[in-house]
């Protein structure tokens, strides 16, 4: 019998994909095999949130604290990122609009201009947005939204008073997006790791025992499950 899908439809959900070194050791393998399954993971996940209808989904991919990891690891989550760049183009069919949130100078340049290009093709499509976080940062994110509107002050644009909450979150690289309505973290462990700081100011946070390369379809129902039995309140009673 199929299996009931569950209610996801105008959900935004943030996923911080963990535990990828963790099931690499498990095996006996390289790090970077655990990244190699986590991107499987991640590519057959975004296309699930898809079919359920959900409108925003923010993976955590790279952050700006990543770089101090050994040069081999950082190397193979960066091939597995360009090939990524490559195959996203058959996303062309599948109505999803893709975002890269980040600072992306620090990124080889080819990249920068197949991320460019990716966004500019699918900014027409009217499905969800998937957002890969790739060298981000929830406090770079809130510097560079803060060094946008001072120099829109300092330009006279804009009056200091202007700088309201809704001002910001205008400057915050998802500009648009509908907040977390809930982050899910594999891996057992219970912390944002600067993603999504703005953001996450009423997000739900979900935690699983479970590792990101070995997280299914079924773990997300979960998860969704789980984030329906919230009593959310949002500063209120
Ligand atoms: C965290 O697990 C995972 C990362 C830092 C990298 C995630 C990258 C990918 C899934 C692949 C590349 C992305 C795309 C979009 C193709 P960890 O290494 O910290 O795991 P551990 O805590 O078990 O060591």
């Amino acid at each position: 019998m199929a299996q009931e899908k569950p209610a996801a439809e105008g959900l935004s959900i943030g996923i911080i994909m963990d535990g990828n070194g963790r099931w690499a050791k498990q095996r006996g393998l390289p790090r970077t095999a655990g990244h190699t399954k986590g991107a499987q993971v991640f590519h057959d996940i975004s296309l699930y949130c898809n079919e359920l209808g959900v409108s925003s989904v923010y993976f955590y991919a790279f952050s700006t604290e990543n770089w101090i990891r050994p040069a081999e690891e950082i190397s193979g989550i960066m091939r597995l990122f360009g090939e990524y760049l490559i195959k996203a183009l058959d996303y062309e069919k599948d109505n999803i609009r893709l975002k890269f949130l980040g600072d992306r100078a620090r990124l080889p340049k080819e990249y920068q201009v197949r991320m460019d290009d990716l966004e500019t093709r699918s900014a027409v499509k009217t499905g969800m947005t998937l957002n890969i976080c790739m060298n981000y940062g929830g406090r770079d994110e809130i510097a560079h939204a803060a060094r946008t509107l001072a120099q829109k002050v300092k330009d006279g644009q804009i009056s200091p008073e202007e700088i309201t909450v809704e001002a910001m979150a205008g400057a915050m690289y998802s500009a648009g997006q509908k907040d977390p309505d809930f982050i899910l973290r594999p891996s057992g462990e219970k912390r944002l790791s600067n993603f999504m700081l703005w953001q996450a100011a009423y997000s739900e946070l979900i935690e699983m025992d479970k590792l990101w390369p070995d997280f299914t379809r079924a773990d997300l129902d979960a998860a969704i499950a789980e984030f329906h039995r919230r009593s959310r309140r949002f500063g209120g009673v």
